[in-house]
């Protein structure tokens, strides 16, 4: 069933309704909690989208019995916008993080849309508030595109919103550590895991309480009695080693089997490992048995995370609570092999994409 009609936003024409602006913040504040001075906003009501909205950024206001407050219909993206060096703004992916949105809306039971109608007027959305988008390197407007269910069961009422706020770099410290419980899940297999919805985040909220208490910034997650490495925290995982062979090789998590978000840094990580051919690339799920082998022999060159906040990020040491009544192990992992690592040069690499020092006109949309 196609929930949201004809998908379209019924060609109802975006109204833009301009506020004065709020200060532009002289420093960047921590991620994600400062909204620029406008927001887009489109309802859906009685089976049909209504007029879109650019206006001042306000409180939502929802009634208590609004289903998002009760059974977590709500699904989000994050997509960013830079300023680049030649003064130009770069939406990075836009159509990659609509049709995944679409995906999400889909597993939610919640209305379909026009990807590339809602791509445009994140465009305009982005256009009004331009001032916002700040002008340092490893910095970007963070957009944030949300959709709630209102409604009871299949969401005849819904509201879309997108949010945007200047960011700097997600996680503070350096490199991170993780922390790996067995018996902790990020989701179970071929459930809702593989799409951004609400309800995947919440449940991961107390168990990074435990990691914090451990040294760990985030969850190494694990599925199974295998225990496969699947996700690190809120981002997806690559492991750099040598194998048993002595071949470099770069693995990540499948998407097959619906245990990992389909991250769209992975996806661009993924490409440009295989454009380079310098190395095995494979999409399987290592083990945490692999992995502490692999420390052991010092196989390991290097761990690090990927997500659209967080860009490409090291990891250097990962506490493993390998049996429920003992302390954990610690191992370290290096993370920047003789000063020439990869997750640098994957990092230059999207960067240098996202802010114009690169050309990949496929992966940026320019916001004139
Ligand atoms: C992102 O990386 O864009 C995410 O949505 C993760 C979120 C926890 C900031």
């Amino acid at each position: 069933t196609v929930v949201g009609g004809t998908g379209k936003f019924d060609a109802k024409k975006l109204e833009i309704h301009r506020s004065v602006s709020k200060n532009v913040p002289k420093e960047i504040p921590p991620f994600g909690t400062v909204a620029t001075d406008h927001m887009l906003e489109i309802d859906f009501k009685g089976g049909e989208w209504q007029t879109p909205m650019i206006r001042a950024v306000e409180d939502l206001k929802i009634h208590p019995l609004a289903k998002v407050l009760h059974y977590c219909p709500v699904i989000i993206e994050g997509l960013k916008a830079f300023r680049g060096i030649d003064g130009q703004i770069r939406i990075f992916r836009g159509d990659a993080s609509m049709s995944r949105m679409l995906a999400s809306a889909k597993r939610a039971a919640l209305p379909e849309f026009c990807p590339t109608q809602l791509e445009e007027m994140i465009v305009d959305l982005v256009r009004v508030d331009k001032e916002w988008i700040p002008l340092n390197e490893g910095t970007a407007l963070y957009i944030r595109p949300l959709m709630a269910g209102l409604g009871v069961t299949r969401s005849k009422e819904a509201k879309l919103v997108v949010v945007c706020s200047p960011v700097g770099s997600y996680l503070t410290s350096g490199a991170l550590k993780l922390y790996a419980n067995p018996a902790h899940s990020r989701v179970a297999p071929d459930s809702a895991g593989a799409f951004k919805m609400g309800c995947n985040y919440a449940p991961t909220i107390a168990l990074t309480d435990e990691a914090a208490a451990h040294g760990c910034a985030q969850s190494l997650w694990l599925w199974g009695e295998k225990q496969l490495i699947t996700e690190a925290g809120t981002s997806n995982l690559f492991l750099f080693w040598k194998d048993k062979l002595g071949e470099l090789e770069l693995i990540t998590p499948p998407t097959q089997g619906g245990l990992i978000l389909p991250g769209i840094t992975r996806d661009s990580i993924l490409t440009l490992a295989r454009e380079w051919a310098e190395f095995k690339v494979t999409e399987r799920f290592p083990t945490m048995s692999e992995l502490m082998e692999a420390a052991k022999e010092g196989r390991i060159l290097e761990v690090f995370c990927s997500g659209t906040a967080s860009v490409v990020m090291p990891c250097d040491r990962i506490v493993y609570k390998q049996k429920p009544y003992e302390d954990p192990v610690e191992m370290s992992v290096p993370c920047q092999a003789d000063g020439e690592s990869l997750y640098k040069k994957l990092h230059e690499a999207i960067t240098g994409i996202q802010y114009g020092k690169i050309d990949r006109p496929e992966w940026t949309r320019i916001v004139k």
